[in-house]
Order: structure tokens, then C-alpha cells, then sequence
């Protein structure tokens, strides 16, 4: 068996499944370069057949981003099928396939209505159809932990039988429990002809707080792949937090015996920042690995012992995930040509006139703090590059606000050449500059939540306002903005949600009229 464990990761498929995290074709990217610098073994950038820019996205991730194995999702259907094959094409060998069907028993009774023989011969077909386009297909028997033992090994052996590269055994609702999930991967290995021919891998989900705890006693069972996301987000309780993984086979080689990833472990900090800047999902303080509060030792023993011998209290290196070493900070003496270089080093890829887009706001900021951090430039990133080409950019904002007067805010917004004004009290200063936004583009929208934090340390930091806007269609829309003032960048935040708004309801009104609906 392999010493290596493959690290799968679906942040840009089943962790864009979270409510309000969906990311647009620009984040996606921004991410799965980062997943490229990381070393990742397999990204599955989406499921192609569900919408057309899930379709764009891992196809566009296939034909630009070197090194991993791209993967699309498909059910056991036909369309499915042919929508992966075709998105992860441009991968040539390094495309692959990975189909899934639910094999337990609630599931074949009441979502899929389906015998035991049916959904053999269905998983059977999805494979071959899938092997027929590429040569690496995984196969996923959905809610496994939930499956009978013995119809699990059935249907395994039949999925390698027909082609299957990798089996997955997911462990879908987050019910497993360490030593019985090991149990099922001891089984399978002993009760599947044929396993030997497969890479088994694991996918777990964390309804009981068990992901990662799973994925490892999974690994000691024989696993040889785990599936999950950085900072562990996902559909409900998220997924398979793979930094904690990474970082326990690292750190525990005295139990894990010999087993190692190939995970650049320096860039998960930069992965984990820029995986919460993209999804609008901001990490707790006190998550392992990555969390503001994961190094930080407050107590006076603690920090005596830290002092006197750093393994006192610390049983990772906080330089090994990427903490610490921070680069001298740019001022607004800064040059262009200092920015850009910053930029590349972080791992941007801008074109001419996106570098120009943040040099602007660079200048910006630059005359009102005195330094502007790497984390300052990458929110500046998002916040200039991610209006870039859309409907209504922020020009102009004004807020008169205090203990006893009505705030009130006067927005302006550029849409192409076109400039729009409006004022609006409110109640309180955000309230007074979002009800200007909404009687300028008429969109109506419901604040569902409302996040800002200081991206750097001191009080001229830049805020990053995250906020998520029901627009009335049940679906929360995120929207992300930076400034010095937190005002600004609710302001901003909220036009960022109302673009994508408008490019969604743009996008569905496109696939409407190519189906001549
Ligand atoms: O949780 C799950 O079962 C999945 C499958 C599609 C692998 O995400
Ligand atoms: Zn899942």
C-alpha cells in the first residue's frame, strides 16, 4: 500500500454547496491556482451539469491550472456524465470523473425508489460511461457509512469491476463514529475481491463534529485519499477540515507511521485566507491551524514556557502553515511596479488594466494608513477586481450620522458612463447609505447577515464588510467590500451583492432564451 495519502479537495464544489458561499468564475479561480500552489492531488472544481457557470468554471479551472487532477461531479445519468467529460477534457490525463449514487437503504427506498440489483447495474453504467471519456474515474456510493455492509461490498467491487480508479466511501450525514468508519474500511478491504485494484478514499461530513477524526481513523484503516475542504467548509455542518489532516499526519508521524501528503504546508494560511475572502465565510478565532487564536498563548506560564523552549507549549511550528515572516509593509510611496511585484509574490495573476483597477484604490488607501499590509492588498484585490465589468460601481458616498442627529447617507454610483444619486435617512449610518443604494438600482434587498472585521492590527486597519442580501428569490447572495471606513465598505459590500444579483438574473435570463423558453 502507498505511504502517500492523496489530498482531494472540493471547496470549489461541495464547499460552495454552503448557503451564500457561491463564488463567481474569478474566485474559483483565485482559488484553484492557490489549491495549485498548495499541491493539492485533486481538485473537484464543481458539478458542470447543474448550471452553466459551474459547467464554465471547471472547465476554465481544466484548461488553466497545471499540476492537480481536475474533477468534475456527475450523477449516475447519462447528461451528467458527458457535461463532466466534456468540462474536464482540457485535463487531458489529469481529468477525472467521479460519479456517485446513494446506495442506503433510506435512500433506495424513499429518494430513488430503487432495488438493490437496480442500483448495481445504475452504478455499473454510470462508470463505464464515465471510463469511455477518461481514464480516471472515481465512483462514490452516497450515504456508505448508512449502507449495509455486505450491499456496500457489492456494490464497490462491481464500480472497480467496471473501471472505477479511486472508491469513495462517504459517510454523507456525519454519522460515523472513529473506530466503527475504520471498521468499514477494514471490511471493505477484506470483504472486496478486487480492492487492491482501487484507491480507497473517504469523504466525511461533520453533523457530529467528527470529520476530521473519521478521516484519520479511516487512514489507519487503509484509506489512501481524503476528501474535504480548507477551513473545513461545506453543505451544514461543513466537511473534512483537510488543513487539521494535513497538519495531524505531519505533526504525529510517531502514530501515523511513515504516511505523508505532499501538501505545501506554508501556504495553507495564505489557502485559508483567501478560501474565507472568496467564500465570505470568515474562519473562528479559535480553529485549529488557522484561527487568529490557534498560536497565540495568553497565559504568563504559557508564554514563560514558550520563551524558555518553544516545544513547551506548541506542538507546531506556527511557520510551517505559513504564520509569521511577514514581508516589510508598502506605503504610499510605493510604486506600481512595487505593488505588482507584491502581488505576484502573493500569488495574483492580474492583467495590465486589473493592476491598474487596484493601484487606484492602492493610492487610496495609501493616504489614509500608513502602511498597507499583504492582507490589506489582498482585500484591496477583491474589492477593486471583483466590480470590475459589473453594473453599478461605487463612486461617491456621503454620511452625515451622530448621537442626535437622523443619519443620513447621499450615494452615487457610476453605471457605465452614466452617474446616479440619491439620498436616504436611515436607521443609523449603514441602514441610511443601503436604503440610497436600493432607491437608485431599485433592488430591494434583506440583509441576512452582516460581518466586518479589521483586516490588519491598529485602528487605521482596513475593514472588510461581508454581508449576505435576499433579493427576494430565497437565495443569499454574498457580497464583499473594503475601506478605512466601515461605512464605505458596507456601502460597497452592498453593491458588490447587487451586481451579482443582476449577473445571476442576467445569467438565467441567457439560458432561458438559448432554450427558447
Ligand atoms: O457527501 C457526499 O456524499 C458527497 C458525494 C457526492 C461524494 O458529497
Ligand atoms: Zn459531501
Amino acid at each position: 500500500m502507498s505511504d502517500k495519502v492523496l489530498i482531494f479537495d472540493t471547496t470549489l464544489r461541495d464547499g460552495e454547496q454552503c448557503p451564500g458561499a457561491s463564488m463567481n468564475l474569478r474566485e474559483k479561480m483565485e482559488v484553484a491556482r492557490q489549491l495549485g500552489r498548495l499541491n493539492v492531488d485533486v481538485i473537484e472544481a464543481g458539478f458542470p451539469v447543474i448550471s452553466d457557470g459551474d459547467f464554465e468554471a471547471v472547465k476554465t479551472i481544466a484548461e488553466e491550472v497545471r499540476g492537480p487532477i481536475i474533477c468534475g461531479l456527475a450523477r449516475c445519468v447519462a447528461k451528467d456524465i458527458d457535461a463532466a467529460g466534456a468540462a474536464v477534457k482540457a485535463a487531458g490525463e489529469r481529468g477525472r470523473i467521479h460519479v456517485f449514487l446513494a446506495t442506503s437503504a433510506i435512500h433506495r427506498e424513499f429518494k430513488l425508489k430503487k432495488a438493490e440489483a437496480e442500483i448495481i447495474r445504475m452504478a455499473v453504467e454510470g462508470v463505464r460511461r464515465a471510463k469511455a471519456l477518461v481514464r480516471d474515474v472515481e465512483f462514490s456510493p452516497e450515504d456508505a457509512s448508512r449502507t449495509e455492509p455486505e450491499f456496500l461490498a457489492q456494490v464497490v467491487q462491481a464500480a472497480i469491476e467496471a473501471g472505477a480508479t479511486t472508491v469513495n466511501i462517504p459517510d454523507t450525514v456525519g454519522y460515523a463514529v472513529p473506530e466503527q468508519y475504520a471498521s468499514l474500511i477494514t471490511f471493505l478491504r477484506g470483504n472486496v475481491r478486487n480492492i487492491d485494484d482501487a484507491v480507497i478514499s473517504v469523504h466525511c461530513h461533520d453533523d457530529l463534529g467528527l470529520a476530521v477524526a473519521n478521516s484519520l481513523a479511516a487512514i489507519k484503516a487503509g484509506a489512501r485519499q481524503v476528501e474535504g475542504t480548507f477551513n473545513g467548509i461545506g453543505e451544514r455542518a461543513g466537511n473534512c477540515a483537510l488543513e487539521e489532516v494535513v497538519m495531524a499526519i505531519k505533526t504525529r508521524p510517531d502514530f501515523f507511521g511513515g504516511i505523508h501528503t505532499d501538501v505545501v504546508t506554508r501556504e495553507i494560511l495564505k489557502s485559508s485566507r483567501l478560501i474565507a475572502r472568496m467564500s465570505g465565510l470568515q474562519v473562528a478565532r479559535s480553529k485549529a491551524i488557522v484561527g487568529e487564536n490557534a498560536f497565540a498563548h495568553s497565559s504568563g506560564i504559557h508564554q514563560d514556557g514558550i520563551l524558555k523552549k518553544r516545544e513547551t507549549y506548541e506542538i507546531m511550528d506556527p511557520e510551517e502553515v505559513g504564520w509569521g515572516g511577514t514581508e516589510l509593509p508598502l506605503t504610499k510611496h510605493s510604486g506600481r511596479h512595487a505593488m505588482a511585484a507584491r502581488l505576484e509574490h502573493l500569488g495574483f495573476r492580474l492583467t495590465d488594466p486589473e493592476i491598474e483597477a487596484v493601484f487606484a484604490r492602492f493610492k487610496d488607501i495609501g493616504d489614509k494608513k500608513k502602511f498597507v499590509y499583504d492582507d490589506d492588498l489582498s482585500a484591496l484585490v477583491d474589492d477593486s477586481i471583483g466590480n470590475a465589468g459589473e453594473t453599478y460601481a461605487l463612486d461617491y458616498i456621503h454620511v452625515t450620522s451622530g448621537s442626535t442627529t437622523v443619519p443620513t447617507a447621499t450615494v452615487r454610483l457610476k453605471r457605465g458612463e452614466e452617474s446616479l444619486q440619491d439620498s436616504s435617512p436611515g436607521n443609523g449610518a449603514v441602514d441610511a447609505a443601503m436604503q440610497a443604494i436600493d432607491r437608485i438600482t431599485a433592488c430591494h434587498g434583506t440583509l441576512a447577515s452582516y460581518q466586518v472585521e479589521a483586516v490588519t492590527q491598529g485602528r487605521d486597519s482596513l475593514g472588510e464588510v461581508t454581508v449576505k442580501i435576499d433579493f427576494g428569490d430565497g437565495q443569499l447572495i454574498t457580497g464583499k467590500g473594503a475601506s478605512t471606513d466601515v461605512v464605505e465598505a458596507s456601502a460597497r459590500a452592498y453593491v458588490n451583492a447587487i451586481n451579482r444579483s443582476v449577473a445571476l438574473k442576467q445569467s438565467a435570463a441567457r439560458r432561458f432564451e438559448s432554450a427558447g423558453v
